[in-house]
């Protein structure tokens, strides 16, 4: 499965700690992220993100900036971006399960690198369930 990672600088540790495991683990990881702890705006990081996501070069797409916030609100105004702010693998699972999420934003001075590698997991590995939810989500894409 491919997967885009996008992060601040507030990410860049977290980022890479992600980066390695989930390759460890057999996921070609696409980062536009950067690499750098020097400051930059993170819309232009979940633009970058988005536009993989949307254009099929990655399945989903994983955000990271200091608290996941700023850089979800950044991506859920780009249409056809679902981004879930996740906290557990609770919410990770049914952001996949009820809203089709296709980006899974975190918060990397909030969330363990461990957990933050669970939710993305959970996330990945879950389906939409279709039924009442699409009937939802579609009313989310018209907007
Ligand atoms: C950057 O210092 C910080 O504001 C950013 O990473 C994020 O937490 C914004 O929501």
């Amino acid at each position: 499965m491919k997967l885009v990672i996008g992060n601040d600088h507030a990410g860049v540790e977290f980022k890479e700690k992600i980066v390695k495991a989930l390759e460890e683990k057999g996921y070609e990881v696409i980062n536009v992220g950067t690499n750098s702890l020097d400051s930059v705006d993170y819309p232009d990081i979940a633009a970058l993100v988005c536009e993989k996501v949307l254009d099929g070069k990655a399945k989903y797409g994983i955000i990271i900036c200091g608290t996941g916030i700023g850089i979800s609100i950044a991506a859920n105004k780009i249409k056809g971006i679902r981004a879930a702010l996740v906290y557990n693998e609770f919410t990770a699972r049914l952001s996949r399960l009820h809203n089709d999420a296709n980006v899974i934003a975190l918060g990397a001075r909030v969330i363990g690198d461990e957990l933050g590698l669970a939710c993305i997991e959970t996330f990945i590995n879950t389906e939409f369930e279709g039924g009442r939810h699409a009937r939802r989500v579609n009313k989310i894409e018209k907007c």
